[in-house]
């Protein structure tokens, strides 16, 4: 598996992640991913954030969900999960450090899987997705938003060479990791956009 690259970046900014206008852009893209969840599923019993940072996104979905046992927030970066820790009071939501490919879920644990701009750096995408679609039950919902546009091609003969940073190229890796074909919506400016996706039923894996 290629390194985990951008983690330490992340771990060092994690005390002053919320702040600034990189703060308030995360922020307002989390708020519109929460939306599409809520409009995906009613009323999940337990939900996953995978590169949760420092934990705002499953705050609003537990403001969204009271009925939720729990919230689980996994991030790569140790800081992100101290500081999710230290700002949030909700005993359903729960923090740990780990690796969207290698997730310490069991299997159909999970109702509704979201994640928010951290796809994007994941070191394998489709071992991820794959992990997604395993810790969520027959029929649960993953909402995948971040960085999905024609205008991000040249960056993959670079530095982003390999990801899916095109709808097309995310939703090849959806459904080879056994999810339902997605429905893409965009969710900030013209570069940010969301797949919501059903773990496949019949645990069938698409062609
Ligand atoms: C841009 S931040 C997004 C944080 C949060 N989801 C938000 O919307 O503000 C990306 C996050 O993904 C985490 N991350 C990077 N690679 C990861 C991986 N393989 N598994 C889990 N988290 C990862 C980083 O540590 C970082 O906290």
């Amino acid at each position: 598996m290629p390194p985990y690259r951008d983690v330490e970046a992340f771990d060092d900014r994690a005390g002053s992640y919320d702040q600034g206008w990189r703060g308030r852009l995360h922020h307002a893209i989390s708020d519109r991913t929460a939306a599409l969840a809520t409009a995906a599923v009613a009323s999940p019993q337990r939900v996953l954030d995978v590169g949760c940072g420092t934990g705002y996104l499953l705050r609003v979905l537990a403001d969204h969900y009271p009925g939720a046992q729990e919230l689980a927030g996994i991030d790569a970066a140790p800081n992100m999960i101290q500081t999710a820790n230290r700002i949030t009071d909700d005993e359903r939501i729960r923090f740990a450090t780990g690796v969207a490919e290698h997730l310490p879920f069991n299997d159909a644990s999970m109702d509704l899987v979201v994640t928010s701009t951290s796809f994007d750096h994941w070191s394998d995408q489709g071992a991820g997705l794959a992990e997604c679609a395993r810790v969520l039950r027959p029929g649960g919902q993953l909402v995948l938003v971040d960085q999905f546009s024609r205008w991000l091609i040249p960056t993959l003969a670079v530095s982003r060479r390999g990801k899916a940073r095109t709808r097309s190229r995310a939703s090849s890796l959806l459904l080879g990791a056994g999810f339902d074909r997605p429905e893409w919506h965009n969710v900030y400016a013209v570069i940010i956009n969301g797949a919501v996706a059903a773990r496949s039923s019949n645990g069938v894996v698409q062609p």
